[in-house]
């Protein structure tokens, strides 16, 4: 089974495109919709829900493991990669690679929390691939409340993205990556706002066939099913499933975090 985490729904855009090229395998989605938005918090914070979420998924049965959060990589990937050493976890980073290759202007632009922006593991991924080119960021302030409250179209989240994106636009980005998993949804009104001379770079696709690996010749799962869980309101999962993911019939599940951290 493959387990993805997020804290909400952004982890939808990456099982949307595992659904899509792994159909035969079963999944588990879990959204800390209690603590969303995980961007402003601490990682001392981050790691902690991060690292008692991966429990629940590998006592669930999970593996490999997804955590189809930047934020929630940046600060707790390598933790949680030394406590449990018998999961496979993909963790997700900012796609600064294929846009620093392909940029014709030399300028990228990069949308993430500013959780992901001060983690080693973008920095890392930012000196490594993208030294030779001019990079410009923004946190986009209340993009991440927008798609959890399901307005994705409204003038308001244009109004947030047109003040994120003008400055970069102006100074001649041609690659916009989305380094938050939540982003994607957004992906429409990111592309009106840059004109088709821009190109938006995600990494769904790419993770996906990071799973399809790590899966070797693991057996497709006779009965497939698709498990999705949060620690929030069922229902605002359940609409953002049907509303983002085009789904008629799901069920969610819920999951509570106790006072002494632990997750049942
Ligand atoms: N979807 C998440 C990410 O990729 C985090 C959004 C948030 O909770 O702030 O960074």
């Amino acid at each position: 089974m493959i387990g993805l985490f997020d804290s909400g729904v952004g982890g939808l855009s990456i099982y949307r495109e595992i659904q899509k090229l792994l159909p035969e395998f079963s999944t588990i989605y879990v959204g800390d919709q209690a603590h969303v938005p995980y961007g402003m918090r601490p990682y001392t914070e981050v790691r902690k829900f991060t690292t008692e979420m991966m429990r629940f998924l590998i006592h669930s049965g999970a593996n490999p493991i997804v955590i189809a959060c930047n934020t929630a990589s940046g600060a707790a990937l390598r933790y949680v990669r030394k406590e449990f050493p018998k999961t496979d976890f993909v963790g997700l980073v900012p796609a600064l690679k294929p846009a620093a290759e392909s940029t014709r202007s030399g300028r990228i632009g990069v949308l993430a929390t500013p959780g992901t922006f001060r983690g080693k593991l973008y920095l890392h991924v930012k000196n490594k691939f993208a030294g030779e080119v001019i990079v410009y960021q923004d946190t986009v302030p209340g993009l991440v409340e927008q798609i959890e409250n399901g307005q994705i179209h409204s003038s308001e989240t244009h109004e947030i993205l047109e003040k994120a994106l003008r400055p970069m636009l102006t100074k001649g980005v041609d690659r916009i990556v989305l380094g938050c998993t939540h982003y994607p949804f957004a992906e429409d009104v990111i592309q009106n706002i840059a004109g088709d001379t821009v190109e938006i770079i995600k990494p769904g696709a790419a993770v996906a066939r990071r799973v399809q690996f790590l899966l070797g010749q693991t057996q497709p799962d006779e009965v497939v099913l698709h498990r999705f869980l949060t620690t929030g309101d069922t229902t605002i999962l359940k609409n953002a499933l049907i509303q983002l993911l085009q789904m008629k019939d799901v069920d969610v599940e819920p999951l509570s975090w106790q006072a002494d951290g632990r997750l049942i």
